[in-house]
């Protein structure tokens, strides 16, 4: 791992993901999530202060950069929160089956470096009929930033540690047996290629 991805990138992270307009977003989804919870790229822990303590019983985050992990516990710490930092990938998550109520994931489909494994992953630790939550930038619907999307992708990809523009959320989750029961979607201010988000809910099918 280069000094970029060790040392700065955890950083641009943390800077971009905490901006108040994602961070609006958040509180659109995390407080809906209950009971056993994992949360998919925990990152650091921006989500941890949206949770509605009432219905959470704890939360297990799935994060393989060490880096964003221990700010996500430190996180976790100061808002009193029962949690667990999982060193791992989303691809291969060392959890039972069907022993999660809810996942949770925030701006992380874009970097899934396995997404079919990951989704499958997701599937089999929700359990049948629980709620995956989630808010995703990616493909626009208009022709025109689409096109810069797919132009733009291969080197924000090699500058944004892995993030994908073209992604479609809720056509992936679609596709991995979710039915997706909400979905809202709008663009954040900024760069249009990057700010198409959708968000909502999807139930994982028997
Ligand atoms: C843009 S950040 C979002 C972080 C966090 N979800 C948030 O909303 O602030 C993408 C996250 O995906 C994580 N990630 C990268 N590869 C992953 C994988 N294979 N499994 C799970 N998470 C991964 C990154 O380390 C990073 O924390």
């Amino acid at each position: 791992m280069g000094l970029w991805n060790r040392y700065a990138l955890p950083r641009l992270i943390e800077f971009s993901m905490r901006q108040p307009p994602i961070m609006r977003q958040r509180g659109k989804v995390v407080p809906e999530a209950s009971g056993r919870v994992l949360e998919i790229g925990v990152g650091s822990g921006l989500n941890l202060a949206f949770y509605d303590r009432a219905r959470v019983e704890h939360v297990s985050g799935v994060e393989p950069s060490r880096e964003l992990g221990l700010l996500a516990c430190a996180r976790a710490r100061a808002a009193g929160l029962a949690f667990e930092l999982i060193e791992a990938g989303a691809e291969d998550i060392p959890l039972d089956d069907a022993s999660v109520d809810s996942v949770v994931m925030t701006y992380t489909l874009c970097t899934l470096p396995h997404v079919p494994e990951s989704l499958a992953e997701m599937r089999r630790v929700l359990r049948p009929g629980g709620a995956l939550h989630f808010v995703e930038h990616g493909a626009a619907p208009d022709p025109g930033v689409a096109r810069w999307q797919r132009r733009v992708e291969p080197l924000w990809k090699r500058l944004a540690g892995g993030c994908h523009l073209t992604r479609n959320a809720p056509e992936l989750l679609a596709g991995a047996g979710f039915a997706v029961e909400r979905l809202e979607s709008m663009y954040l201010p900024g760069p249009r290629i990057a700010t198409w988000n959708t968000w909502g809910h999807a139930r994982r099918q028997p």
